[in-house]
């Protein structure tokens, strides 16, 4: 068996030529899922809606975010708004699922009334109530941020500004525009692993030619590169032989610290988003954006055919390695660094993460 380590061991950031993956421990032990809602997914911004369902003024969505209920809305002044979707009565959900054109946020619980910037402005039946002013009570603000049609909400203050996290990547793939894509289409899959394995599987093309054949033949390997910033990498790739799936072009795929991927190719944006549902379950939602280019519209079935071809791939493999985490024969093997250098920076993040909890 592997000798136990520490926490400041398990922790230690080495240099890519002799770096070692995340220590097995964060994949398998239920523990470690708490301190990643409080240091990881609270502390960044998380994508949480996009802005076709909040177009309007008094449009809104609920979500879950680092496992907080959320509620976005668009307030008259034309920016967005997002709270806790935690009534100040008795903790009631103001809003149980999405909605379009509200004049104002009733609880579904008391009917307790707030406007669309979370001031209370009206309790039911209270008038019996000393001491007790609706000026004084509002819910609790959450910091929003919109990006290319995507909605991003921080839960902490201790989050990088959105600009300095997301700096560089439209200017990056122009021609491609993302402003121009709009919402086609939801895949969800539920996988059994830990959220980390399938983030890990994204960063890196290694696997490609083994897991994805069929993928393989459509993306260059030879020239497939990742290059590393402060808070996300890049793998990209030209497209050929690809039978009209993707169209002529580059592919980039973005992952973004903790949980978001950015896939683009022409025409097209495929969001991932990976929700841990418990330390060996998690729920990946793949959103589809295209612009309304015909020639990109007519090829969008089939794209999503291939993807979810891909996608049942790596579910496989992603759901074996977990189960080879919770071996007990594994503990933190060799990373290859020419092709894991994605693996290394997302592991070497989360460290950093981890490190800080108390
Ligand atoms: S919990 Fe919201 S009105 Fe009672
Ligand atoms: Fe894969």
């Amino acid at each position: 068996m592997p000798a136990t380590k520490t926490l400041a061991e398990m922790c230690t950031e080495l240099p890519l030529d002799v770096a070692v993956a995340l220590h097995a421990d964060f994949y398998k032990d239920s523990q470690w899922l708490a301190v990643e809602q409080e240091q990881v997914f609270a502390k960044t911004w998380q994508l949480a809606a996009h802005a076709g369902d909040l177009r309007h003024t008094g449009d809104h969505v609920v979500c879950q975010i680092a496992n907080k209920p959320i509620l976005i809305v668009r307030h008259q002044d034309g920016q967005l708004r997002a709270f806790y979707n935690v009534c100040k009565h008795r903790a009631g959900p103001i809003a149980t699922c999405k909605g379009s054109a509200a004049k104002s946020l009733q609880c579904a619980y008391h009917g307790w009334t707030y406007s669309l910037d979370g001031q209370l402005r009206s309790a039911t039946e209270m008038q019996g109530a000393q001491q007790f002013d609706v000026g004084t009570i509002r819910l609790n603000d959450v910091r929003v941020h919109e990006w290319n049609g995507l909605v991003f909400v921080a839960l902490s203050s201790d989050v990088p500004a959105f600009d300095e996290v997301y700096a560089g990547i439209a200017e990056r793939i122009v021609p491609h525009d993302l402003s121009t894509m709009r919402f086609a289409k939801r895949d969800s899959y539920e996988l059994a692993c830990n959220w980390k394995v399938y983030v890990d599987n994204f960063l890196e093309g290694y696997h490609l030619p083994y897991v994805h054949p069929g993928l393989s033949k459509v993306l260059d390997y030879r020239v497939y590169d990742t290059e590393l910033f402060a808070w996300y990498s890049l793998q990209h790739s030209p497209l050929r032989n690809n039978e009209g799936i993707y169209g002529d072009g580059h592919a980039y795929y973005y992952f973004v610290y903790p949980n978001v991927m950015l896939n683009i190719t022409p025409g097209r944006l495929q969001t991932n988003r990976i929700i841990p549902l418990g330390h060996e379950r998690c729920v990946v939602e793949f959103d589809y954006y295209y612009t309304d280019d015909p020639e990109v519209q007519a090829r969008a079935a089939s794209e999503q055919a291939f993807s979810d071809e891909i996608q049942a791939e790596d579910i496989a493999i992603c759901e074996q390695v977990q189960r080879g985490l919770a071996s007990g024969v594994y503990e933190a093997g060799r990373l290859n660094p020419k092709r894991e250098s994605g693996v290394w920076h997302f592991h070497n993040l989360l460290r950093r993460a981890y490190a800080q909890q108390k």
